[in-house]
């Protein structure tokens, strides 16, 4: 093939100007003084906040932290015993960042993505900076689709829709884990379906026995084929345990941004993670504020529960004929003005819920083609952020602070975890603030008659304990109300599909099971439940697809249950 000299030219002229020399220039400090898990450095000059530091001598990496006058607070990552006064150190030039890809699927590893697992090194080209920012306003659109939870007393009365941030918040051994770990597990139901959720599961400070013990339940129940664990223990560093939710968020964002993909991030718990805040910045000298917390905890925690999020779907109009499951931006056949576009030009993108309605408008100029949703558009990322609070005083400093930042909180109480009431949500006082407009049709339609049973029931709870004669209207309030509460305990590792909850939360709401003695609505509820999918599969599998309690769906529902009845077996 003869060459022609004018196309070699320009590809020349190319390649000499951006020609780089291979010489780079980094800054070299030397460490001042070390202790406690920070060194003081001299001599980075230069050197970005947040920016990555390694330790030459023992390979160690380090974070700048706080950039003074003539040094640098650096916080170390890793074993600082062994890091010595006048050591060398080098900047990077890159912010911290962590290994992500699929790669980190079904592993167990530290804050900065080193395998804790023993099975073996971690290959992933992947890399993403552990802060980034959160997406605008224009980048999101709202919650829609739910996250099921699988446990009754939350998907019914607190739903969770995905990109929310649901605090889930109480004392100590009062199930706060449990809550989360069900969740993830009831994710397995969508595992490898259109919808599935990549789970990360962050432990900060936690007992290293607890954590295998969380590890061991979620391989157990099938959780870990599609979860990452991020732990850093309370015998870990504080910077480590500072950086776990930021770095497991990271992790969870690459399946969001890069695939669209549904993610669920749990922080287990950010209370220890403050502490770790503030001993780090107490160790740097800055001042502290409420509670010795340093004055921009908020900030840390905002900034890491502001990147949950549902994003915003973008749109292109292409050809019928073009396949819906791989359209990427650059196929869109339209400009701006909604003419055929030049080939220099780029494609129209729509974005979000208004997008979508413009972008009907103008397919309509469009004969034979058609509105495509990006392949990689809208994913989410939920947040279920745990807070421990000491002898239930959630106006503390740390506690209020997340509340605030949250859409919604599930409190847990001693009293009720106590009197066997598990998982001990009180209903009363949980809320959630977007969940609602994801709830699926079916479940919000039991879901008004449980609350207002629970209400009722609670107002006129004292007044049974007085024992005094009440009257039959009383009584019967009563009686439903403690089926109720009993229809919502459910053990640990036991999620349910949200439309078995539907079915038992229908049953009981129309009061089938007022005559069911309390103690006996457990098992009645199993048994009702298999009698259902032995029995009535057509109408399990007609609630699946409409996802809603038509009328017809309703009295077929009641038949059954009519026809359930004389089979129960008291245990
Ligand atoms: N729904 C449930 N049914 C039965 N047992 C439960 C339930 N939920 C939690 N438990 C049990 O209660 C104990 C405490 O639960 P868990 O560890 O989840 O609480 P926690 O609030 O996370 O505690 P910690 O303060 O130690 O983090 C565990 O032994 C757990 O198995
Ligand atoms: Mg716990």
């Amino acid at each position: 093939m003869a060459l022609k000299v004018d196309e070699i030219i320009p590809v020349l002229v190319g390649e000499i100007t951006n020609l780089r020399s291979g010489i780079e220039a980094r800054e070299v400090g030397r460490v001042l003084e070390v202790g406690d898990g920070i060194a003081r450095v001299f001599g980075l000059s230069s050197v970005m906040a947040g920016e990555m530091i390694e330790f030459t001598r023992t390979g160690i990496r380090g974070v700048a932290f706080n950039l003074e006058e003539n040094s640098v607070g650096v916080i170390i990552l890793g074993d600082y015993v062994g890091i010595r006064e006048g050591d060398e150190v080098r900047s990077t030039g890159a912010l911290l960042q962590v290994p992500v890809g699929e790669a980190m699927v079904g592993r167990v590893v530290d804050p900065l993505g080193n395998p804790l697992d023993g099975k073996g090194p971690i290959v992933t080209s992947h890399y993403r900076a552990v802060e980034t920012m959160a997406p605008g306003v224009a980048g999101r659109q709202p919650v829609e689709v739910p996250l099921q939870t699988g446990i009754k007393a939350i998907d019914a009365m607190t739903p969770i829709g995905r990109g929310q941030r649901e605090l889930i918040i109480g004392d100590r051994k009062t199930g706060k884990t449990a809550v989360a770990l069900d969740t993830i597990i009831n994710q397995k139901e969508f595992y490898g379906k259109p919808g599935e959720v990549i789970c990360v599961y962050v432990a900060v400070g936690q007992k290293e026995s607890t954590v295998a013990k969380v590890v061991e339940s979620l391989r157990e129940h099938g959780a870990m084929d599609y979860t990452i664990v991020v732990a850093a223990s309370a015998a870990v560093a504080a910077p480590l345990q500072y950086y776990a939710p930021y770095a497991g968020c990271a992790m969870a964002e690459y399946f969001m941004y890069e695939y669209g993909k549904d993610t669920l991030c749990v922080y287990d718990d950010l209370s220890k993670q403050a502490a770790a805040y503030r001993q780090l910045s107490l160790l740097v000298r800055r001042p502290p504020g409420r509670e010795a917390y340093p004055g921009d905890i908020f900030y840390a925690h905002s900034r890491l529960l502001e990147r949950s999020a549902k994003l915003a779907e973008r749109y292109v109009i292409v050809p019928t004929s073009a396949d819906t499951s791989k359209v990427s931006d650059d196929w869109g056949v339209n400009n701006e003005r909604n003419q055929k576009r030049a080939s220099a030009e780029t494609g129209k993108v729509y974005f979000g819920e208004p997008g979508k309605h413009e972008a009907a408008k103008d397919v309509k100029d469009w004969p034979e083609h058609k509105v495509a949703r990006v392949w990689n558009s809208g994913g989410s990322l939920t947040a279920l952020p745990l807070i421990e609070t000491l002898e239930g005083e959630v106006s503390a400093y740390i506690p209020t602070n997340v509340i605030s930042i949250t859409d919604g909180q599930i409190y847990l109480v001693p009293d009720l975890f106590n009197a066997g009431i598990r998982p001990a949500i009180d209903v009363g006082i949980s809320v959630s603030r977007v969940g609602g407009k994801a709830q699926t049709p079916a479940m919000k339609s039991v879901a008004g008659g449980l609350r207002l049973d629970l209400a009722s029931f609670r107002e006129l709870e004292a007044f049974a304990q007085l024992g005094t004669d009440l009257d039959k209207a009383t009584q019967n309030l009563l009686d439903r109300g403690y089926r109720m509460v009993e229809i919502l305990k459910q053990g640990q590792f036991r999620p349910m599909n949200v439309f078995d909850q539907v079915m038992i939360i229908f049953a009981g709401t129309r009061g089938y099971l007022d005559t069911v003695p309390i103690r006996q609505v457990l098992a009645w509820q199993d048994q009702f439940l298999r009698f259902m999918h032995a029995q009535h599969a057509d109408v399990v599998k007609e609630l699946l697809r409409d996802k809603k309690l038509t009328d017809d769906i309703q009295k077929r529902l009641r038949e059954a249950i009519t026809a359930f009845g004389p089979q129960f077996k008291p245990v």
